[in-house]
């Protein structure tokens, strides 16, 4: 059977968990998100975009002058966050049904670029972040909160072998951070764990200039190109691997 992280699997496993999802991932997963909103710092009318919005559980935490845009691929857990956000009358947010992997937004476009518990939902990760660099302005923090594979051989040789079955339930459990990072060009200013037990990461980055950014890119260019043959590989064989 191949893996079965597709955006239409994805959607049908969100139709079934939307009216349990704030019950089981609610609180257990509070801290870390309540962090991540600690680290984007409190400045007024900061352009804020939560990929994955998901019920959103996160709407009410940020700073009421903040503008947030929440997007989702699953209209169900969209209808819910606005439930939510009409209900608590959260008025600086906004939601949009949209595919983190084709953000329509232009680039450069917020302040703030954050993806709590998104990135290993996603088919295509090292897409996903890309965009969300692309349309985080240059000096602006991109944050990505998610569990990863552990450096520990032990662990991770369990996280790769439910990976398969972690799916039905709407995430991968063996997604490789430092890949993750450098295919998609950020470097981590911190990672810290965080919720209980410590097992998911807040990672921080900050958008380089558009100088530095501009001359890496054209530094690197034929790096980058061989670099996505390689993933398109890796991804080719990880689908043969669970065929
Ligand atoms: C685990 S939930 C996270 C929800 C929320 N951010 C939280 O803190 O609990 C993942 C969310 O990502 C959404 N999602 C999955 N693939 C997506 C995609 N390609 N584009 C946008 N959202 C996606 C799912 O529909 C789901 O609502």
């Amino acid at each position: 059977m191949r893996f079965p992280l597709t955006n239409s699997f994805i959607v049908g496993v969100y139709a079934k968990l939307e009216p349990v999802y704030d019950l089981l991932f609610g609180a257990a997963l509070q801290a870390g998100r309540v962090a991540a909103v600690r680290r984007m710092g409190h400045r007024a009318g900061t352009r804020v975009l939560e990929v994955g919005i998901g019920t959103g559980i996160n709407a009410s935490l940020y700073p009421r002058d903040f503008q947030v845009v929440g997007i989702d691929l699953s209209s169900q857990m969209l209808a819910k966050a606005k439930q939510r956000v009409q209900r608590e009358g959260l008025r600086q947010v906004q939601l949009h049904n949209m595919d983190a992997a084709h953000l329509s937004f232009a680039d450069d476009t917020f302040d703030v670029v954050y993806a709590p518990y998104t990135i290993s939902v996603v088919p295509d990760p090292v897409r996903v972040a890309r965009e969300m660099r692309r349309v985080c302005r240059p000096g602006g923090i991109i944050l990505i909160l998610n569990h990863f594979r552990s450096s520990n051989p032990m662990v991770a040789s369990v996280e790769r072998a439910i990976s398969g079955l972690t799916a039905f339930v709407g995430f991968r459990s063996d997604l490789e951070l430092s890949g993750l990072l450098s295919r998609a060009q950020l470097t981590p200013s911190s990672i810290d764990m965080v919720n209980v037990p410590p097992i998911w990461s807040l990672v921080t980055c900050t958008k380089n200039s558009l100088r530095h950014e501009n001359s890496s890119h054209v530094n690197s260019g034929a790096a980058v190109a061989a670099e996505d043959q390689r993933h398109t590989t890796e991804n080719t064989e990880t689908n043969s691997k669970t065929d």
